[in-house]
């Protein structure tokens, strides 16, 4: 019954964030669309991704499913935005299901979160091949915050 989910659950569920869509065709944005063979629920999920430093700028998601991947889905979409891709691509099922407090019954509902931001970076790699390099090669880290107050100084002295 709804009283046996957890109050984080059904948060998500009730308000979910960041429900919606992206253009598929934009090359910055990767697509992702998975199912879970056990109930033939399907799960959209988008991430728009900043080329300059491979992190996640935008997500979107839709899930036709139970109120556990549709809270797994709007988790997730907190979760990654900001994050780089290398890192994204390293959230387990396991971490939303802890989170949200999911029986063990209900823990697919986190799979297919799982699976689909993996289906999402996957398909951004097929469109950008040379952002994958670029990621793995960890060449473009960000100045550290020092280094930039240092500059920002220097620029208006
Ligand atoms: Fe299948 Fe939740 S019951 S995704």
């Amino acid at each position: 019954s709804r009283r046996s989910y957890h109050e984080k659950v059904l948060d998500h569920y009730n308000r979910p964030r960041n429900v919606g869509s992206m253009p598929k065709n934009d090359t910055d944005v990767g697509t992702g669309l998975v199912g879970a063979p056990a109930c033939g629920d399907v799960m959209k999920l988008q991430i728009r991704v900043d080329p300059n430093d491979n992190t996640i700028s935008d997500v979107k998601f839709k899930t036709f499913g139970c109120g556990s991947a549709i809270a797994s889905s709007s988790y997730l979409t907190e979760l990654v935005r900001g994050m780089t891709l290398e890192d994204a691509a390293k959230i387990r099922n396991t971490e939303i299901a802890k989170e949200l407090c999911l029986p063990p019954v209900k823990l697919h509902c986190s799979m297919l979160a799982e699976d689909a931001i993996k289906s999402a970076i996957s398909n951004y790699y097929t469109k950008n091949p040379k952002a994958k390099q670029t990621d793995l090669g960890g060449t473009n880290a960000p100045l550290p915050k020092v280094e930039i107050e240092t500059v920002t100084q220097a620029a208006t002295a």
